[in-house]
């Protein structure tokens, strides 16, 4: 992989910093929530229901009371009181709306039907099995298809009248796009280990969240929310899978107080296929009229993505599409039908990222309908403003800049537009691009940061590192804000008990912490000022505090080198304090004058080459060119690893990813690594990222947007067209698989 920063910076902020975390990771020494461990801890497993729909008509726990080690059974029928979260609370977002065994109905394959709690983990897996179920069974909606629903849409954006415009457009595309269930497969399996101390509680998380998580168990268990604390030091990805708390979590902490011990919770691969969410399938109806020069007239995407049958899971597929281009005419409708599988969630890019592989497959299949270059159709009817909502102006949109600068690096001009007609050592090329967007925001966000008498310093703020660099990214503004080096910095995140942070969500941790730790940086810094001036025998004992300065961890006249100042931890030692903090905010953006004005977003170009070789059938993502709008970028490195991920991940999406249900059973019946298949390295093509590094002035001091998600954007829909352009077939629903393309005519290389 190469990565390119068009504008270097000598300071820290924009060099590419190694994780302060690594060697944590690289070590084992980095505590997972699995990892941890208590005296007398016992261990959970659940038992999972093997029917789609119906009710439990006989739970037979007899056998696995009697079984060596088992300590307790939980079902319906003794699983105590446990409460729903407050509808539209959003400081309390649940994954799913009933609490764990609230009632005897199953809505779908694998939902826990009771936990055995044992001694041992081996002693708790062997009595789940001897758990007897008896079920009435009734007819499960577990079909994928989605295209036999008749029920009520939602318009979501609308403007002028796109079917008027449609029907009298010179040139159309009116296709339907689809893209299946995939489920999010961090390495890291979702665990709870919970630790009761009286009635206060200890819950050691997978959570991408751990304020929300609080709340949230504090609502089902109905406890104070001050009773309650959550700790996830590291994760091991989650991809949005653990935004949210699910059931498990509830169910061990009731064990854990039944029976007066620690218990650990850990699902296992086949239960991350049916318990914990997924990305749901979409039917994207996608309408574009156009005049003969290409200019749009008319957009309506028309979407429905699967829910359960308790939840109202929106996918929002029509995220980007209402400014992503310049159309009088628009509108995006959306429906929810119901299956019996288990309730979606946000995946990495959710809504945006299947929403735009609809519309840019749609984009590129008018620019072989106009016969002209996608990339000129794009750069055309790029938008100045974001029309969908009162012409609002964008904050900082470089779209066009993407796409010209990703066309040099890939070489673009030299592309021929007939099919098959590119070859490279005996195998045909194809090559095919898609635009990205994503949401930005600054979510609301406190940090405190502490000088120390021991000469470190240390910031605390309840958000988590998903695995994204977040830990690396604390260090990096409290260095350039202090210049303390970073191995005197410690960075403490994933605690509840700390100041409330945002979750690791949207792509925004990064755009909402900066303002609040550089804030905490700068006010602790004048409570240094105030401490050396008021402290006897401080050298700067009563001077002005506007003529003491801070540099590089030492305070000292400011006509006065930094190097003959005298170091904060001595001042603290003379001032006889163990240390000095204090507190920054950041203003979320809805909240800020200037940023409710400006539509705010992140922009990107995908360029992809695909190999084919007919005479084997064999089709191979080559080469991808990624060109990233994502403002100030903070940390190249951790950056370029986010966005070469999600490329990776949209090889997946393109190629690979697909959950399939047993049509009996309801069954994930590729539920486990070997039947699911996501893009390994052998998969993984030449990446090239680069960021065009522009500051968002909507985003505060430094102008980052952030970047987890981004790199996914327009992926597949780039594949696709890369894949039409290789072999003359047009796949449009998702994966491509190899048998979709034996039609293909093109059989000599
Ligand atoms: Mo991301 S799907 O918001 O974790």
């Amino acid at each position: 992989m190469s990565t390119t920063s068009v504008s270097a910076s000598a300071s820290i902020i924009g060099n590419p910093t190694p994780r302060i975390d690594g060697p944590q990771k690289t070590t084992g020494s980095a505590e997972y929530s699995a990892d941890f461990h208590f005296d007398r801890m016992a261990h959970a497993v659940p038992v999972c229901a093997s029917i789609a729909s119906g009710r439990i008509s006989g739970l037979d726990i007899s056998g696995a009371e009697k079984m060596p080690g088992v300590l307790l059974v939980l079902h319906h029928g003794n699983i105590g009181q446990l409460y729903r979260t407050v509808p539209g609370d959003d400081n309390a977002t649940n994954s799913e709306v009933r609490s764990p065994f609230e009632d005897e109905v199953i809505r779908h394959w694998g939902q826990y039907v009771a936990v055995v709690i044992a001694e041992s983990l081996e002693q708790a897996a062997a009595a789940a099995a001897t758990v007897k179920v008896e079920y009435k069974k009734e007819p499960a909606l577990v079909h994928a298809a989605l295209g036999d629903y008749d029920g009520k849409r939602k318009s979501v954006s609308k403007r002028g009248d796109p079917d008027a415009a449609f029907a009298s457009a010179p040139v159309k595309v009116d296709q339907t796009y689809i893209t299946p269930i995939e489920t999010h497969n961090p390495i890291e399996l979702h665990a709870s280990v919970v630790v009761w101390d009286g009635d206060r509680v200890t819950l050691y998380e997978t959570s991408q969240g751990v304020v929300n998580h609080r709340v949230v168990m504090a609502q089902v268990l109905g406890l104070p929310v001050e009773n309650v604390r959550v700790v996830t030091r590291f994760l091991g990805s989650g991809f949005g899978g653990k935004l949210f708390p699910w059931p498990h979590a509830a169910m061990a902490a009731v064990a854990a107080r039944k029976l007066d011990r620690p218990v650990k919770l850990s699902l296992n691969r086949r239960m991350m296929f049916s318990n914990v969410g997924y990305r749901p399938r979409t039917e994207q109806h996608i309408k574009l009229g156009a005049t003969k020069d290409g200019r749009l007239l008319a957009l309506r995407h028309d979407y429905l993505s699967v829910t359960s049958m308790l939840d109202d899971f929106d996918e929002g597929c029509g995220e980007a599409t209402p400014y992503l281009y310049s159309v009088a005419n628009l509108e995006v409708t959306g429906a929810q039908p119901r299956r019996n599988f288990g309730a979606p969630m946000w995946m990495r890019g959710p809504g945006a990222v299947p929403g735009l592989y609809a519309l840019e497959s749609g984009m590129n299949e008018l620019a072989d309908a106009l016969n002209m270059d996608p990339l000129q159709l794009r750069l055309l009817n790029d938008s100045d403003k974001d029309e969908s909502d009162k012409n609002k102006p964008f904050s900082s949109r470089h779209l066009k800049e993407c796409y010209d600068t990703g066309a040099r690096k890939f070489g673009w001009e030299k592309r021929t537009p007939g099919i098959g007609s590119m070859r490279r050592e005996g195998k045909i090329l194809g090559w095919g691009l898609a635009g990205a967007s994503w949401v930005a925001m600054r979510l609301p966000c406190t940090a405190t940061v502490e000088f120390g008498a021991n000469g470190r310093l240390c910031v605390r703020c309840a958000t988590q590192d998903v695995g994204t660099g977040t830990y690396t990214i604390f260090a990096q503004v409290l260095h350039e804000k202090t210049g303390v080096p970073l191995d005197r910095i410690d960075v403490l995140i994933g605690d509840s008990g700390f100041p409330s942070g945002p979750m690791s969500g949207g792509s925004l941790v990064t755009g909402s912490v900066l303002n609040a730790i550089a804030a905490g940086a700068n006010n602790a810094i004048k409570r240094l000022q105030q401490v050396a001036a008021s402290t006897t025998g401080s050298p700067y004992h009563e001077a002005s505090i506007e003529s003491i300065a801070f540099t590089a961890g030492r305070l000292h006249k400011k006509d006065q080198p930094a190097a003959d100042g005298t170091h904060f931890a001595d001042i603290l030692q003379m001032a006889k304090l163990s240390g000095i903090s204090a507190e920054g905010k950041t203003v979320p953006t809805w909240e800020d004058p200037k940023a409710k004005e400006v539509s705010l977003h992140s922009y990107g170009a995908q360029f992809v080459e695909v190999e084919w070789e007919p005479e084997i059938a064999r089709l191979r993502v080559s080469r991808v060119v990624t060109v990233i709008d994502a403002g100030r970028i903070i940390n190249p490195k951790a950056a370029a690893n986010q966005i070469a991920g999600a490329v990776v991940m949209g090889v997946g999406m393109g190629l690979l990813e697909e959950t399939v249900y047993d049509q009996r059973t309801g069954q994930p019946i590729n539920g486990n690594f070997a039947d699911y298949l996501v893009a390994t390295c052998a998969d993984a093509p030449e990446i090239d990222v680069t960021f065009l590094d522009y500051p968002d002035p909507a985003m505060g001091e430094y102008g980052a947007r952030g970047v987890g998600e981004i790199g996914l954007a327009g992926v597949a829909a780039a594949i696709t067209a890369a894949v039409y352009h290789a072999t003359g077939i047009r796949v449009r629903e998702l994966p491509v698989r190899i048998e979709d393309l034996l039609p293909s005519k093109i059989l000599e290389a």
